[in-house]
């Protein structure tokens, strides 16, 4: 008989990655997940869907009940093309919309509306029902999967912060000023961590990361070995 002794069992945890904007969380939790050949579920690419949703059809973000009722037509996917996680909106490739300064702009006002906090929530914890899941977010430790076994709280200071950012926005061709992105980030980050409904704060048992002066290498082999320690396989 062949019988698999436990540690030789496969054993999927739920990771938590949460944190203030552009700390590197989507960096760090999709490369956990490739490590550990989980699934990667971005929750601010579903906040930015629907925000995009909104400002192209002139859904008056300040009317929260106008933002509940476009909820109903909406369908958002994620997909994996060429090896990279996609968002589809109504089956729309929306994944460089998403990112651009208009959506980065107001995402923060519609993630504040608790209709729509309550649905995505309500599809993130369908997608990690099975666990083997790496989520980033701003609630993920503390609403979507209070009891995810790893729970990570990233930071990093402003001025890191704005360069990752600016770098990334220059690479995909948009222009911006520094001092445009880091009144954007502190912005988001107030909204954020202020609002009525599940705000962004620390899990007290999140294990918190401050990566101003971790490259990502060193960053990715810290969680991978907490990952272990937390039973992950
Ligand atoms: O992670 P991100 O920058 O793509 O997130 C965009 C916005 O969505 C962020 O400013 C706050 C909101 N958000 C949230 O409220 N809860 C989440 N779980 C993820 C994102």
């Amino acid at each position: 008989m062949n019988v698999l002794s436990l540690p030789e069992m496969e054993h999927k945890i739920t990771i938590a990655v949460d944190g203030f904007a552009s700390c590197g969380k989507s960096t760090l939790a999709k490369g956990v997940a490739q490590a550990l050949n989980y699934v990667y579920i971005d929750t601010g690419a579903m906040y930015r869907a629907v925000t995009l949703y909104c400002i192209e059809q002139e859904v008056d973000i300040e009317n929260a009940e106008a933002i509940e009722q476009a909820l109903n037509a909406l369908d958002i996917r994620f997909k994996t093309i060429a090896g990279k996680n996609t968002t589809f909106l109504n089956g729309r490739n929306v994944e460089e919309n998403i990112r651009k300064m208009q959506v980065n702009n107001r995402v923060s006002e519609v993630a504040a509306v608790s209709a729509v906090r309550c649905t995505l929530v309500r599809q993130q914890q369908e997608m990690g029902r099975e666990k083997g899941v790496v989520l980033d977010g701003r609630d993920i430790g503390t609403v979507v999967f209070p009891d995810a076994e790893l729970k990570l709280f990233m930071t990093a200071s402003i001025e890191v912060r704005t360069q990752r950012r600016l770098l990334e926005l220059q690479a995909k061709g948009q222009t911006v000023s520094s001092e445009e992105i880091a009144q954007n980030l502190q912005h988001r980050d107030h909204i954020d961590s202020t609002r009525a409904d599940s705000p962004l704060k620390q899990a007290e048992d999140a294990i918190v990361i401050d990566n101003s002066h971790l490259n990502q290498e060193e960053q990715l082999a810290m969680c991978l070995v907490l990952a272990k320690l937390r039973g992950a396989s």
